[in-house]
């Protein structure tokens, strides 16, 4: 079969296609002939060798896809061949096959095509756990999303918005902020032109939000906490902004100033909370998984929510899917048909 397969770290171009065998099936498990790929930051981070959860190399890359089931191992009795399916994972995805554990698959939603399949669990699922589990999201809260016309982003905006709060919303371009009105955010705001800070305070006279979803780092980080109000609740889900290479002393000291960090006594002088979450738990914890799953997709149904996909790639073209993702110029999620 085809895979990529990442012997070495780099920039997009070590991201080349090799014919490689099968993985082999064993008991418990589940083979997908794969249709479509959902892309991940962390896929970018662990391409240039920055990401904690990756395997040791060489292996393939790709966290999640949708297909069709092709075989099952010895102990799997609720799983047919032929069904449609999303597989999540840490890796084995960008390849025309994957060989997974019953428990990382998830049932298809027969109303989204194959992009929309491939774009919906781990982002979906990152900001449900974050907005619904951590945050206790209500309808009354304002909320602010930072980053919030790429993937995660604007999965969480749908949920924020189909539950009934404020929602504030911040992308690097005003093109963005288009797609960010589209989708129903209150208050898009260029954080690159504008002090996302002021934009709040005015918006909301002086006060500030309730709940964030912080993906970026740094400054964007640190202001976050200055708009937080008293009682308010901010999760930290990613670090976009931090690029460390290792042969560069200056990123290192960007790197260690740009982490987000709290002193828990002020965070008691402002009546704050600060969490922070990684999906990689859930997919090892299949109960809690599952029940995460059934509540967001009765919600997602209840509510008609669907995934944006913003971009389609072809599988050869996977080195142009990277690109896209780190030049901050794609919206929504990027997938790629094999
Ligand atoms: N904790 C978890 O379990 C989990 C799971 C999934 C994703 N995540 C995190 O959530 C975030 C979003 O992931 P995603 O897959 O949906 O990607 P994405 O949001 O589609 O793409 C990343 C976005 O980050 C923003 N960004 C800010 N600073 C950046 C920088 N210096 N370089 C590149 N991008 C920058 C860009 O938006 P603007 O240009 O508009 O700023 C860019 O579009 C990432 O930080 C990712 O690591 C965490």
């Amino acid at each position: 079969m085809k895979a990529y397969v990442l012997n070495k770290v780099g920039n997009a171009d070590v991201l080349k296609i090799s014919t490689v065998d099968s993985p082999p099936l064993t008991n418990n498990q589940v083979r997908v002939k794969i249709q479509t790929i959902g892309l991940n930051y962390a896929e970018i981070q662990s391409r240039k060798g920055l990401y904690g959860w990756a395997p040791k190399r060489p292996y393939t890359p790709g966290m999640e896809a949708y297909g069709i089931i092709a075989d099952i191992g010895q102990g799997v009795s609720d799983l047919e061949i032929g069904t449609k399916v999303i597989v999540v994972g840490q890796f084995g995805c960008y390849a025309e096959e994957v060989v997974v554990p019953a428990s990382q698959i998830l049932p298809a939603f027969e109303k989204f095509s194959p992009a929309e399949n491939a774009a919906f669990a781990v982002q979906f699922m990152t900001a449900w756990v974050a907005l619904f589990e951590i945050c206790r999201m209500r309808a009354t809260d304002r909320v602010l999303i930072q980053a919030a016309a790429g993937g995660v982003g604007t999965a969480a905006v749908q949920l924020a918005k189909a539950l009934g709060c404020e929602v504030f919303g911040t992308a690097s371009q005003d093109e963005k902020l288009e797609h960010l009105r589209k989708l129903g955010v209150d208050h898009p705001i260029n954080y690159h032109t504008q002090d996302f800070v002021a934009c709040i305070r005015e918006k909301t006279a002086g006060q500030g939000v309730d709940v964030v979803l912080e993906v970026v780092g740094g400054e964007v980080f640190r202001k976050s906490l200055e708009v937080l109000n008293p009682f308010g609740r901010l999760v930290v889900i990613g670090f976009a902004s931090l690029n460390l290479n290792k042969l560069n002393p200056w990123s290192w000291w960007k790197t260690w100033r740009d982490i987000p960090r709290v002193k828990i006594d002020a965070m008691a002088t402002a009546s704050q909370v600060v969490g922070a979450s990684h999906l990689g738990y859930l997919l090892q914890d299949t109960a809690r998984m599952m029940r995460v799953w059934d509540d967001l997709s009765r919600f997602t149904q209840e509510h008609g929510l669907k995934p944006i996909v913003g971009h389609e790639f072809k599988f050869e073209a996977m080195a142009d899917a990277h690109r896209l993702m780190e030049s901050r110029q794609s919206h929504g999620k990027i997938v790629v048909h094999i």
